[in-house]
């Protein structure tokens, strides 16, 4: 694998100053984009080259190109923080790298080296830094790196060419209630991914296959989505697009890795902050069942989702056909609430990075 440079053509037009403090006022999740981006290309036979970054905007793209057919998509997301000191990090970085490796291993693209991956958004961040917004609120830069296939042809075969690009966008809360417990749409008979198949690759299409359900659970007046797993139907596998955590008084667990749910940073980062704080943590199977009863039963302290976007998200109500039950009494649970500090404490940078999960830029 090659390490191709990153050449800087700047823009000569960025957004003004008065323009993007605007918009870092209240940046809500997703929805403006900073004034540059990182590209670099991929040919059969020549390796990862022509790495630049330029100003943020419209990729042109023949109709025939491959990944409009058959979605030949992968991405990630992480975080950049402003520090105590002005500086900016990022979180995890070599982890997003590694996944994007798996997910490309999967969908048979290239796979962009680690560090390439690192330079890319270190590179991006540094020419946006102005859009990482004030250290200490919610409010973090959400990168937004991606391959596609942009062979142009209807053949389908894994194409022989493709296109990385990171993004940016500065970012809030993911759900509009901040840290308000959601109300999740437990469905019964839609899966999202199964094993063998893109599984826990984080592709385009895994997220397609969601949205029906993330629909019906809005017609259900839900937040979002739970799914169970493809082939019992019966053991709880993940959200829409985050990852799910139990909380038994003193003890967490999270959904074992099956190969059909997302292998996410938070919830991995999470074993280890919790362990950190006294808890026990582990990971092992769910049933539906056993969410219900020990809810009932009062075994099953609080319930919350996590991920890169949603940070760490309490869950409220939980709905099905076959009836409703609340957790924690509607309210954001302690352990939750202490976790998510914990968490959010080492990427503002006030708390001991004892893992080295920060990377300075
Ligand atoms: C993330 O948390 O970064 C995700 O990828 C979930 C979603 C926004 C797609």
């Amino acid at each position: 694998m090659t390490t191709p440079t990153i050449e800087l053509k700047p823009s000569s037009h960025p957004l003004s100053a008065t323009e993007r403090e605007r918009i870092l006022a209240g940046p809500g999740f997703g929805r403006y984009f900073t004034d540059h981006m990182v590209t670099i290309k991929w040919t059969e036979g020549r390796g990862w080259h022509d790495g630049e970054l330029v100003p943020y905007g419209p990729l042109s793209l023949d109709p025939a190109t491959n990944v409009l057919h058959y979605a030949q998509e992968i991405f990630e997301g992480l975080k950049a923080y402003r520090q105590p000191d002005g500086s900016v990090a990022t979180f995890r970085p070599d982890a997003n790298a590694r996944r994007f490796q798996a997910s490309a291993r999967r969908l048979a693209m290239p796979e962009l080296p680690v560090e390439t991956f690192i330079e890319a958004c270190d590179v991006l961040v540094q020419q946006d830094k102005d859009w990482v917004p004030a250290h200490g609120g919610e409010e973090s830069l959400y990168l937004r790196p991606f391959m596609i296939a942009t062979e142009v042809g209807l053949g389908v075969k894994p194409a022989n060419e493709y296109l990385f690009v990171v993004i940016a966008s500065p970012a809030g809360a993911y759900f509009a209630g901040g840290v308000k417990p959601v109300s999740i749409w437990l469905s019964e008979n839609r899966v999202r991914a199964v094993p063998g198949g893109m599984g826990d690759a984080k592709t385009g299409g895994n997220y397609a296959a969601s949205l029906l359900a993330q629909a019906e659970a809005a017609v259900h007046g839900c937040d979002q989505v739970a799914y169970l797993d493809a082939v019992e139907h019966k053991w709880v596998e993940e959200l829409g697009g985050m990852n799910l955590y139990f909380v038994y008084g003193d003890k967490i667990v999270t959904p074992t890795l099956t190969g059909s749910l997302l292998a996410g940073v938070t919830r991995d980062s999470l074993l280890s902050v919790a362990r950190d704080l006294g808890h026990e943590a582990e990971e092992a199977r769910v049933s539906i069942d056993q969410w219900r009863t020990d809810t009932e039963n009062g075994t099953l302290t609080e319930v919350f989702a996590c991920g890169t976007a949603a940070v760490i998200t309490p869950v409220g109500t939980v709905k099905s056909a076959g009836g409703e039950w609340t957790q924690s009494n509607g309210e954001p649970g302690k352990v939750t609430l202490k976790l998510r500090e914990a968490l959010l404490d080492i990427q503002r940078g006030v708390a001991e990075d004892r893992h080295g999960w920060m990377h300075p830029l």
